[in-house]
């Protein structure tokens, strides 16, 4: 078992600085997602700590140890990548299997540990089948197993589920969240998709072009998102301008129809222009609500239902609340709205900073 540590790390590829001045601290025995969008360098990174990248500046530690002229294979890491990478002449069981022989390990020891992993994954009914006999699920199940069986300091996991049809993504997040934390190895896990990294993370780092945008819980990140990008890259959000103004001391965010909606927590706070980001479900319908809006369009989705709507102040806000079963909204129907204003959130008018908190972790 092994935390990673890494120190202003820097990646340039023919000439093009990817990561610039990266800084992470995975702790040990944590799942940790490495979450952004496609390009942003999330594969780069996690190559690096593997040894199959050059690192052009920086320091990675795993328990202290600096490791970056260490060999990949002397790293002890374990890798699950999205395609499936399993050896298609072997068994399942001689794919489990792999890995220990290599390390020459005795027969007992093969035996037992080969059995451990291939009940851990649910895949020991299939030890006989060559993967051309599994289904995407249970190949997976297989590379897992296979990563898992040489006992890795750190496990790798490379968007592992995109192959995946969607159902069985969710079954897969959840199969992985309960192997990790039966076998308590630190993982690091990269994905582009924000639901999948909410539900399976302990931690999760927001990464955009190269940068860590924040790092924190899923809960964290979607109360608290530390800047724009992180607003609405996690979950869903509306956000609006407005202006903070105080009148006798006291904070309002003045949007552009003067609505005027207090707001104490930034009472300490200068007059500016803002960024406000209102998620779908903090506009709350009610008889008296100061906000009128008119429907657009709404998507019944079972337990919730989501609307569009126009309000004085912003075309097209998305409004989401739980179904009800009496009452039928139809487009061009008028309801009114309050704001929660505990729950939402004030940026700088650039969106790279929140005037509520919400702390960029660097280590
Ligand atoms: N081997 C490479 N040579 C040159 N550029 C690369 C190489 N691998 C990745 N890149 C570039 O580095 C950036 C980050 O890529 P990558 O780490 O694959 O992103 P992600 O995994 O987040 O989708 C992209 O702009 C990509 O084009
Ligand atoms: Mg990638």
């Amino acid at each position: 078992m092994s935390d990673i540590k890494i120190d202003h790390a820097k990646k340039i590829y023919n000439g093009q600085t990817v990561i610039e001045d990266l800084n992470l601290h995975v702790a040990d025995g944590a799942l940790f997602t490495l979450l952004g969008p496609s390009g942003c360098g999330k594969t780069t990174l996690l190559r690096m700590i593997a040894g199959f990248n050059s690192i052009e500046a920086g320091d990675f530690y795993f328990a202290g140890k600096r490791i970056n002229e260490m060999e990949p294979s002397k790293r002890n890491i374990g890798m699950v990548f999205q395609n499936y990478a399993i050896f298609p002449h072997l068994t399942v069981r001689d794919n489990v299997a792999f890995g220990l022989k290599q390390k020459k390990v005795s027969k007992t020891e093969l035996e037992q540990e080969t059995n451990k992993y291939l009940k851990l994954m649910q895949i020991d009914s299939y030890r006989d089948r060559k993967p051309d006999q599994l289904s995407g699920g249970q190949q997976q199940r297989v590379a897992l197993a296979r990563a898992l069986a040489v006992h890795p300091d750190v496990l790798l996991m490379d968007e592992p589920l995109s192959n995946l049809d969607a159902k069985l993504r969710v079954d897969m997040r959840q199969a992985i969240r309960e192997i990790q934390h039966e076998v308590g190895i630190t993982t690091i896990y990269v994905t582009h998709d924000q639901e999948e990294a909410m539900a399976i993370s302990d931690q999760i780092a927001v990464m955009n072009h190269g940068k860590i945008q924040q790092v924190g819980r899923p809960k964290e990140l979607y109360h608290r998102p530390s800047n724009v990008f992180v607003a609405t890259f996690i979950g869903r959000t509306n956000i609006l301008s407005a202006e903070l103004v105080h009148k006798g001391g006291k904070a309002y965010l003045k949007f552009s129809d003067s609505y005027l909606l207090a707001f104490p927590d930034l009472d300490h706070e200068i007059d500016q222009k803002v960024c406000v980001s209102i998620r779908p479900e903090e506009f709350v319908r009610s008889p008296d609500g100061p906000i009128e809006a008119e429907i657009i369009d709404s998507l019944y989705l079972g337990l919730n239902t989501e609307y569009y709507m126009d309000i004085p102040f912003a075309k097209k806000v998305q409004v989401c609340e739980e179904s009800s079963f009496k009452e039928d909204f139809k487009p061009g129907d008028h309801v009114r709205l309050s704001i929660n204003a505990d729950k939402i959130n004030v940026f700088t008018l650039d969106g790279t900073r929140n005037l509520l908190g919400g702390e960029v972790h660097e280590v």
